[in-house]
């Protein structure tokens, strides 16, 4: 969807951000992502306040309690969720500002060592039990081949979504944002998603898959257990390549399908 500058919420939606920040000075709509409606650094009275927000009767609106609810169990190399707002059709998002870039995840990046930290801090989260999220086994269950999908499943919390746009990079730290898809799952399934972000940024495969060794989830997990993620995900990218036709759609079912044929 089109991103509105945060001037064009509506005066009641604009007044109880301010109610939450004091008066907004300035408000500057970042770049990256896809759904949210409204994505802005807000300079305010009491500091500065990522906003992201969607309207609260678009499809993925879902997707945003969701990351609302996962907000406090997430570990510090996320950045921290103020508040949630949902009122005259729309649903907001106030978090801490990561005033960083986005990850160049190209061979050789000295971002890729932070990315590794990042993630290795997450691989120790276990995924709260009393809160709705999604299963891995159910996510992948439609692609994975038949008899598989058990290997998907796990207690680790799982992003999935390693675009780069969703890894900032301030300083020496890697922050992971946009909790859209918090998954309870097998935790090497995080590496192997980010391997493929690796690929789509340059790597080789044996690159890809070398940087997903580094991670002991992935070390440690049965090579049966790879290979179906591999199938799995070459299936998902197929379908999602063949659903809309965007070029870096046909890209990523390309390296997924060099993926499953090395994990395979
Ligand atoms: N805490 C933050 N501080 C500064 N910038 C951020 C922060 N979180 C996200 N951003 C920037 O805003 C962009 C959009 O945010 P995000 O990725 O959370 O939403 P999205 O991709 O638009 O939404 P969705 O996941 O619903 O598709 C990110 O790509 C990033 O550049
Ligand atoms: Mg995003």
């Amino acid at each position: 969807m089109s991103r509105i500058p945060f001037e064009q919420l509506p005066a009641d939606v604009r007044q109880a951000v301010v109610d939450k920040t004091g008066t907004v000075h300035e408000a500057q709509t970042v770049r990256g992502g896809m759904n949210s409606g409204i994505a802005s650094v807000l300079e305010t009275e009491s500091g500065s306040v990522f906003v992201k927000g969607i309207p609260a009767n678009h499809a993925q609106a879902g997707a945003q309690r969701r990351e609302a609810a996962i907000a406090p169990h997430l570990p510090t190399s996320c950045p921290r969720l103020y508040w949630h707002l949902e009122l005259d059709g729309w649903s907001l998002l106030g978090y801490e500002v990561v005033d960083g870039r986005h990850a160049d995840y190209t061979p050789g990046s000295p971002d890729l060592p932070l990315v590794e930290a990042a993630l290795t801090e997450l691989q120790g989260v276990t995924a709260p039990p009393d809160i709705e999220i999604k299963d891995a086994m159910d996510r992948w269950a439609e692609y994975a081949p038949p008899g598989t999908s058990q290997y998907f499943g796990g207690d680790a919390l799982l992003h999935t979504d390693f675009a780069p746009d969703n890894v900032l990079v301030a300083g020496e730290r890697a922050r992971i944002v946009d909790w859209a898809w918090p998954t309870r799952g097998a935790a090497w399934i995080d590496p192997g998603a980010l391997a493929l972000r690796l690929m789509e940024a340059g790597h080789s495969v044996e690159s890809a898959v070398a940087f997903a060794r580094r991670f002991p989830s992935w070390r440690e997990a049965e090579p049966d257990a790879l290979a179906a993620f591999g199938a799995a995900t070459a299936a998902l990218w197929k379908e999602i390549a063949e659903e809309a036709e965007a070029l870096w759609k046909r890209g990523m079912a390309l390296h997924a399908k060099a993926l499953a044929h090395t994990l395979g």
